[in-house]
């Protein structure tokens, strides 16, 4: 049987860790050739060889979601690599823990940290859609999923930048949802709960059995398991689903 996604030319960013790099190996798996992007590192470099080894086509494209210029590059060179750009996962984000904030409430937070987290969760978000929507409205059509989180639909506690970011990443989808249908080009965002990767860590050490409580199936969700309704919104079995914010998370937004 043909892959879900065969042929068809997809990016994928924050693609050297987690639910990105789970992302980029199951979109080769079903048939896609990869663009994978990250900060610089050997990371990127190995979760490009791991598609690779896997049998998929696949390129590694450093760039820094924040700066525009190397975000133009990098859907440059997925459409100079693999003659379009069908596909986008726009999926780079951090925790607060990352720009000094963690547990931090509003009146505790810095200004530095609040700009820095907006610019990588939701600035980095606009700017790669900015690119793509181009890229692929120029060619006749495409989709586009962009990770947004529990905390885009609800608040979180100590989280406050995080929440905003992520509420205002299922805004920008649904503004291009709208803005590009004529196009064929579908935006949608993926809501994951909380997944095990490197991004939740300290928080599970710390008070694991806490977050588990909230969740109805007392686990954490595998990366593996928000790559499967990533790759099911990139393909053209979801041809009728754009502006959606699709939930992930175990139950959690069911309480
Ligand atoms: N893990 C969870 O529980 C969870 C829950 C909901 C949403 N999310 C979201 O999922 C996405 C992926 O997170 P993850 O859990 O896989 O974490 P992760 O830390 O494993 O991966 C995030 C990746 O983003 C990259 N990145 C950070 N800043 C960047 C920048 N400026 N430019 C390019 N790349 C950059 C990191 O290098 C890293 O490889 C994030 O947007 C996160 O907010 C995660």
């Amino acid at each position: 049987m043909p892959g879900l996604l065969a042929g068809k030319s997809a990016l994928v960013t924050g693609a050297a860790s987690g639910i990105g790099r789970a992302t980029a190996l199951l979109f080769a798996r079903e048939g896609a050739r990869v663009t994978l992007s990250d900060l610089p590192g050997e990371a990127l470099e190995s979760a490009a060889a791991a598609v690779a080894d896997a049998g998929g086509e696949a390129q590694a494209v450093a760039a820094d979601v924040t700066r525009e210029d190397e975000v133009a590059t990098l859907v440059e060179r997925a459409v100079a690599r693999f003659g379009r750009l069908d596909c986008a996962f726009n999926n780079a984000g951090v925790a607060p823990r990352s720009v000094g904030a963690a547990g931090q409430r509003i009146g505790e937070m810095s200004r530095d940290s609040w700009d820095a987290l907006l610019a990588i969760n939701l600035t980095g978000v606009w700017l790669c859609m900015k690119h793509e929507l181009a890229a692929m409205e120029r060619q006749g059509g495409g989709a586009i999923v962009n990770t947004a989180s529990i905390g885009g639909l609800v608040g979180l506690p100590r989280s406050n930048a995080y929440v905003v970011s992520k509420h205002a990443v299922i805004g920008l989808t649904r503004s291009a949802a709208i803005d590009y249908a004529e196009a064929g080009i579908r935006v949608n965002a993926v809501c994951p709960g909380y997944v095990e990767t490197p991004m939740i860590g300290e928080s599970m050490a710390r008070r694991g059995e806490q977050i588990l409580g909230t969740v109805p199936m007392h686990r954490l969700g595998r990366p593996e398991e928000i790559a499967e309704a990533v790759a099911w919104l990139c393909s053209d079995r979801a041809g009728f689903v754009t502006g959606a914010a699709q939930v992930v998370d175990g139950g959690y937004t069911a309480v």
